[in-house]
């Protein structure tokens, strides 16, 4: 018998990290999926079995266009960006472009299409910077450290007009750290960036080669001078988006995703230590360009206005998850 789905929904930048993760908990919970990527970062493998995937760029406006104009969606998971704090530094024109102007073309045909009107958008704790009080609630103004942290803003900016011009209802997700891995029968989804500049990968990679690492800084204003950071498990964050889009109002709702506890960089090293029984060997370097000390979200909105119960997101389970698949990719692809 054929099966039914639910609605239908286009998620961008699914073959990465936390779209991947988040189109894998979609069809689970029986939505239609349609991918679109353009694998400049994305995997193909990692885009789960039964999802209808488009090869292609949201910067390619006669593709948006004919992707609108044939299908109608419930929702629009906008996941496609760059991430990388470093390299927006280095090259913040090609962050202006991608996370901004192509950000705009979908927006932009999805409005004149008519196809859809809600839209979730994966925004970041970047754009907070150095905030004046910890933890960081969602009023917070907003003064982003860096030109990645930038563009989230300016994006977040457009969608705010947008949904008073009522044309969309909108849902702005602040992630704090994610990370972790979704273990399922199916495989092990999980974060594999090419350079990885993540802390835990980093860590797992150099317990499993035994290769060193740096840690950068030891002079901020924290209890053991290493930046801080709240960690939130990847299948959180992606049930999280599965709320907004479920329980979304009309116009548009900002909300931290984290979990309120912040560690510190030599915290998430000894837990690393600890959960993969491996000493990591490591230095002590100097402070990464753009790095807030302390970044720690007041997480408590959208517990109380969507329901959402952390349910992995304790660091040694986040870890944990991580561990696993870091080894299953130097050992096996798929459990
Ligand atoms: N770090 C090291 N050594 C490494 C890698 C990282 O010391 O080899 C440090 C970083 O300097 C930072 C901390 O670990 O102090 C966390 O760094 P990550 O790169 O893991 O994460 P960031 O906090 O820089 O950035 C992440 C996402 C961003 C998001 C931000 C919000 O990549 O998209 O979280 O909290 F904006």
């Amino acid at each position: 018998m054929k099966k039914t789905h639910n609605k239908s929904v286009l998620v961008t930048g699914g073959a990465g990290y936390i779209g991947s993760v988040t189109s894998k908990l979609l069809t689970e919970h029986n939505y239609e999926v349609t991918i679109i990527d353009n694998l400049s970062t994305g995997k193909l493998d990692v885009i789960p079995r039964g999802v209808k995937f488009i090869r292609g760029d949201i910067g390619d406006i006669s593709l948006l266009r004919k992707i609108f104009n044939n299908h109608k969606f419930e929702c629009v998971m906008h996941f496609a960006s760059l991430i990388s704090v470093e390299e927006s530094i280095k090259h913040p024109e090609k962050y202006f472009q991608n996370n901004v102007v192509a950000g705009m073309n979908l927006l932009q045909e999805m409005v004149a299409s008519g196809s859809c009107r809600k839209f979730v958008f994966s925004s970041s704790a970047a754009v907070y910077g150095s905030a004046p009080k910890i933890p960081i609630d969602e009023e917070t103004p907003l003064n982003p450290l860096n030109p990645y942290g930038q563009t989230k803003k300016i994006f977040e900016m457009f969608l705010k007009e947008y949904a008073k011009t009522k044309v969309i209802d909108c849902i702005i997700l602040r992630y704090f750290n994610a990370a972790g891995a979704y273990i399922t029968k199916d495989g092990i989804w999980g974060e594999d960036h090419q350079p990885e500049t993540h802390l835990i990968p980093t860590l797992l990679k150099a317990a499993l080669k035994k290769k060193k690492i740096t840690i950068n800084g030891s002079n901020y204003p924290t209890p053991d001078r290493t930046c801080v950071r709240d960690y939130v498990h990847v299948y959180d964050v992606a049930r999280a988006h599965i709320l907004a889009m479920e329980k979304m109002k009309s116009g548009i709702a900002i909300y931290n995703v984290g979990t309120g506890i912040g560690y510190s960089n030599l915290e998430v090293l000894q837990m690393v230590q600890i959960v993969t029984n491996k000493k990591i060997n490591h230095r002590i370097g100097k402070r990464r360009i753009g790095d807030c000390p302390v970044l720690i979200a007041d997480a408590e909105k959208i517990k109380k206005e969507l329901g959402l119960k952390l349910e992995k997101s304790d660091l040694q389970t986040i870890i944990q998850d991580a561990w696993l698949f870091t080894q299953s990719q130097f050992s096996f692809k798929k459990i």
